[in-house]
């Protein structure tokens, strides 16, 4: 049995267990400022969609009981419905489209994503120190697929930040029916996390540099989140190269406005302990394929095949090298 409480502002956040799972006394005090004060949360108040989002949630069901399982590729909830109540179900999911960030199984609604975040979390998951009863922080965290995972993993609070209302909203669908677990999200950029947390044992921030104007400045705030010796896992888009090799794109780089810098492995190694970090290690460099990244039914707009040369997918449709994407792992000092 769960319940959500939902409070005024455009995302559902369950303040009273998002504080309880919050161990920290620095990051209590925080989430309470934001909780008291919450025009920060209010940002997207007047997005043209939001009626038609906060109907399809308020349609979707929260089950008294369920069979939830957050440790397979698509975390999953199975609960009692109707083959009716099951069609709906999948239509107001369908309501929050386009979804990137998954798979999941919603109550047998298999949401297949455009990213099969679990190929990511597979790349990740074996370097992670461990997460029981750990504290984490997941930077641009999308609709929370990473939180759900790290919760079943063990971590005490999976707290993600996410500028994106719709994400967000993604993300209270997902917790109607995934119930009440240690994962929260808060509809906020990085920029509105204070920078003397020193708090969190693990800092994730995947998918998110290569849109800094300030690269070095994302990662020094990243530090100033971690507690001495916590774990940053970053994950981002990288070019070959040395270490004195940055591409910063002229135009857009895979279709993709704000793109900033994409430096080579070596070279972000670089930048991570010149900002003190220790043991900074980089872990896997991956080609990013169409098989993990690709339009489906519940993302239908163009994905990574259409950001490619359709003749040489080295490249992409700019001229410029075909996604890579590290993973580093860094302490912080
Ligand atoms: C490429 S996605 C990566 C999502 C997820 N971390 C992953 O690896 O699959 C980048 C995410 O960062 C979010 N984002 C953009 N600006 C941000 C900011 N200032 N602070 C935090 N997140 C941000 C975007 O909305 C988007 O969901």
């Amino acid at each position: 049995m769960f319940q959500l409480s939902v409070v005024g502002c455009t995302a559902m956040i369950d303040w009273e267990h998002l504080i309880t799972h919050a161990k920290e006394p620095a990051l209590k005090r925080w989430i309470e400022k934001i909780r008291d004060n919450d025009d920060c949360l209010k940002s997207g108040e007047r997005h043209g969609d939001l009626p038609r989002w906060r109907k399809v949630l308020d349609a979707l069901p929260e089950p008294e009981s369920a069979l939830v399982d957050l440790s397979l590729s698509a975390p999953k909830s199975e609960f009692n419905q109707s083959e009716e109540e099951h069609l709906e179900l999948r239509e107001n999911l369908q309501g929050l489209h386009p979804w990137r960030k998954g798979p999941f199984d919603l109550g047998g609604v298999k949401i297949d994503t455009e990213w099969r975040s679990d190929f990511k979390w597979d790349r990740i998951e074996p370097h992670l120190h461990s997460l029981r009863d750990r504290q984490v922080l997941d930077v641009g965290s999308g609709n929370g697929y990473f939180c759900w995972r790290m919760a079943g993993a063990g971590a005490s609070l999976a707290l993600g930040v996410e500028p994106s209302l719709l994400f967000n909203l993604q993300f209270d669908a997902c917790r109607k029916m995934l119930g009440q677990r240690a994962a929260h999200l808060l509809p906020l950029g990085i920029e509105a996390v204070p920078r003397d947390l020193y708090c969190f044992d693990t800092v994730l921030s995947m998918g998110v540099l290569y849109h800094r104007r300030d690269p070095l400045d994302h990662l020094k705030h990243l530090q100033q989140c971690l507690r001495p010796d916590g774990q940053l896992l970053l994950e981002t888009l990288v070019v070959p190269g040395d270490v004195s090799t940055v591409l910063v794109p002229e135009g857009r780089y895979a279709r993709m406005r704000n793109v900033w810098f994409l430096p080579s492995a070596d070279a972000l190694c670089r930048w991570l302990k010149r900002l003190g970090y220790r043991e900074v290690t980089c872990l896997d460099i991956n080609k990013t394929t169409v098989e993990e990244q690709r339009s489906t039914q519940w993302m239908r707009f163009e994905s990574l095949p259409q950001c490619l040369q359709s003749d040489n997918t080295e490249f992409t449709v700019e001229a410029l090298p075909a996604p890579r994407r590290a993973i580093i792992s860094a302490l912080a000092p």
